[in-house]
This record gives structure tokens, sequence and C-alpha cells, in this order.
């Protein structure tokens, strides 16, 4: 995800700095050179000697042994990391401050910077501190964090740095190259709808929901804003999207129409409910002495046809989802022209390895004059990316 991209991590003194080994890690998996730059209260929280082997690079802690490294580093990359972000070193980058390796390079840096403020509660609220970050967010320097919990010293509140994978991701998506989907709305929808039959039970489906949350991980790491409409899904959703959930189709059709007007792409993963039962007993329907019981069920909303209308209106590129047992592509067609969308990812129902529960997926992609691609069978979250590669062709 970030092959060649290069981030300055600057390690202050803060107790978390232990996370950010962790972030280095994941940073060096996703492909970017990572030069990280302590201060000298870091280095009595945590060794030079983890980064340096974390980062296969070389620690710099000293001002005065590269006449050049502090003006070279900021330079050239892509984007600065402060983590943990001490309310010292905030207080320096607020005022200029540049008295040491990373205070001067932080202050030569030509790229976008992100802090990730760690401290006491009380040091997170004095004024001073606020003051500082105000100065700091004025000036578009991004911040992560800090959140709520319980903190080094026993005490609870505001003052824990963001976890690794958070500052990761937060990252990722301000490494990001040019998109087409970067500021624009994207509403996916993901996960089942369920049908009650009474308070207790219900008719669902076996969808998982991880085709529609790596879809909406995918476009908010492409710097869309990205509203992600969950039916209820035991995966866990993803950092960044603005989630709404909803249980039943009528729920997910009434975001819809709330979400839509102003969008530019809609992403339809979630596995609708076709049949709802009209009204769902009140009760918990008990057993008794039947021997049968007869449930009727109804056709419930078609959300793409009733959202046709709105989606033409406001020009909403749609994609679709069909999971089809038989003629999957001549299925699929029908399923797009009859429902007005722009392309349909295909998958076959009833193999282990794809679709609906799988963590994997293969779906051939068409559009309105025929086969797009056929995608290799491969993790959900790859096919959000070549999914995304062909929305964002379009949107642009
Ligand atoms: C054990 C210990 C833990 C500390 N943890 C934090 C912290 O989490 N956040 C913070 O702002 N300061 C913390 N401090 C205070 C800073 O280390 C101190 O303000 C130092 O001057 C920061 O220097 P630096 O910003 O150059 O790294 C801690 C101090 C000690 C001794």
């Amino acid at each position: 995800m970030l092959d060649g991209r290069r981030v300055l991590l600057v390690v202050s003194g803060g107790i978390s700095a232990y996370k950010s080994a962790i972030l280095v890690r994941r940073l060096r998996q996703s492909g970017a050179r990572v030069d990280v730059v302590m201060t000298a209260s870091a280095e009595k929280m945590v060794g030079a000697t983890t980064f340096q082997a974390l980062s296969g690079r070389p620690v710099l802690t000293e001002l005065w042994t590269d006449p050049l490294a502090h003006v070279e580093l900021g330079r050239e990359a892509d984007l600065a990391i402060v983590a943990p972000a001490t309310a010292n070193i905030l207080a320096k980058m607020a005022h200029g401050i540049a008295d040491d390796m990373a205070t001067s390079t932080l202050l030569a840096a030509a790229c976008p910077v992100l802090v990730c403020p760690a401290m006491n509660l009380r040091m997170w609220s004095n004024p001073a501190t606020e003051a500082n970050v105000q100065t700091l967010a004025a000036r578009g320097v991004h911040i992560v964090g800090p959140e709520d919990g319980e903190l080094a010293e026993g005490e609870e509140g505001p003052g824990r740095m963001s976890e690794p994978e958070i500052i990761f991701l937060t990252a990722a998506r301000l490494l990001r190259r040019e998109s087409a989907l970067a500021g624009r709305k994207v509403v996916v929808t993901a996960g089942p709808t369920l049908a009650p039959v009474d308070p207790v039970r219900f008719l669902g489906n076996r969808s998982s929901g991880r085709m529609g949350l790596a879809l909406a991980s995918a476009a908010w790491l492409r710097g869309a804003d990205v509203i992600l409409i969950a039916g209820p899904t035991s995966v866990s959703p993803p950092h960044g999207p603005r989630l709404v959930r909803v249980e039943t189709s009528g729920e997910m059709g009434e975001v819809l129409n709330r979400e839509l007007s102003d969008a530019a792409v809609l992403i339809m993963a979630a596995a609708v409910s076709d049949f709802l039962v009209p009204s769902p007993s009140e009760k918990k329907i008990k057993r008794g002495d039947r021997d049968t019981l007869e449930i009727r069920f109804e056709v419930g909303p078609d959300l793409l046809m009733a959202t046709r209308e709105l989606r033409e209106a406001a020009g909403v590129l749609t994609l679709g989802f069909a999971l089809e047992t038989e003629n999957p592509v001549g299925n699929a067609r029908r399923k797009l022209e009859d429902k007005g969308l722009d392309m349909v990812a295909v998958n076959e129902a009833g193999r282990a390895d794809r679709g609906a529960e799988a963590e994997t997926n293969q779906v051939t992609l068409i559009d309105a004059q025929g086969l797009i691609e056929e995608l290799p069978l491969m993790s959900k979250v790859e096919v959000a990316e070549r999914l995304l590669d062909h929305v964002e062709d379009r949107v642009s």
C-alpha cells in the first residue's frame, strides 16, 4: 500500500514510546521506508537499537553528528509522524523551537505532519497544551488521539496514545497518492439485513460484511468521505468511515435516502433481505404443542430500485453486487440494466472460498458493455482495491 513512500517518525519521551515500535513494523510491512529520530527523553523509554532493528535504518538522536541530516530528513519525507507527542514537543512545535535533532528536523520539514499526543490527563487539559494543540491544528498539522482510557499511572481519562493500527491507517490516508475519490462522498452498504419474525427470531443471511467493510476502508484510505451503512456483522467495522448501524432493509433504505443526494458513489455490498414478515409478532411465538409453524413472508423493498430515481438525479455512480448460483454474468447483466447500475461485481454462491462468508473472493466485474475484468481469487481487501481502481477511473 505504501510502496516507495518515506516516513519520518519522531519519537518523544512519553511512556507509550514502546507502541511506536509496532507502528514502525506496520509501516515497513506496507512498504514504507521509515527514518526514526528520537529525543533524549525517548531514549530513556526505549532503546534506539529497537527502532534501528525494526526500521532497518540508523536512528538519529544527535543534532551534531551529521551536519545536514536535520534538513534532509524532513525535506525528503512524504509524511512526518510524531508518536508519542509529549506535551513538551507539542509546545516546542507550536513555538518553533528547534533545540535538538527531533525539533530541528520537524521545523525544517516540508511534508505534512501527523502528531499523536500522549500524556497525563492534566497535562492534556492544561490550557497551555490546549493552546499549543489549537495553534498546531490551525497551521494544518494533523492530530490523531489522544484516546480516553486507563493511563500509565493508573488514572482514567483522555491521554492515551491512539493504537498503532489507528495511527497507521491515519498515516496511510495522508500518504495516499492522488485519487479521484479524495474529498468525495462514498456511501457503502455492508452485511446482512434481518427480517424480524418475533422479538427474538429473525430471517437473516450468511453475509459476514467483510466485502463491504473492506470497500469502505479502502475508499476512506483513498481520501473519500465514507458513510458505511452496516447491518449486524460480527466483523469489527474499520477505522475511518462514519458508521451507521441498521438492522432491517427498511432502516437501510431510510439511511440511503438521507445520504445519497450529495454522494458521488454508492457501493451496494450489503446482502439485503429479499423477504420480510409484514407484521412481526410482538410476543415470542411459543412452541406449544404444535407440529408445524407457518410464517408468511412478503417480498421486501428492493433498495436498488427504490433509490434509482434519486441516484440518477444526483448522478451517483453505482456499483452493485450479485451473488449468483447459475449463469452469473448473464444474470448480473440483467440486474445491471433492470436496476440502473453502472457496474456489477458478480460472485458465485455456494463455494467456501468466495462469496458471503469467506475471507477471500473471486469477482467478475461487468458493465453495460459487458465484461470489464475477471479478477482472480484473492483476499477481500485486495478485491476492494481492484474494484475501487475501476470506480476511480469512472469518477475521474
Ligand atoms: C516515566 C515517565 C513517563 C513520562 N511520560 C510522559 C508522557 O506520556 N507524555 C508526556 O507528555 N510527558 C511524559 N513524561 C515527561 C517527559 O518525558 C518530559 O516532559 C520530557 O522533557 C519530554 O521531552 P521530549 O519532548 O524532548 O521527549 C514522562 C516522564 C517520565 C519520567
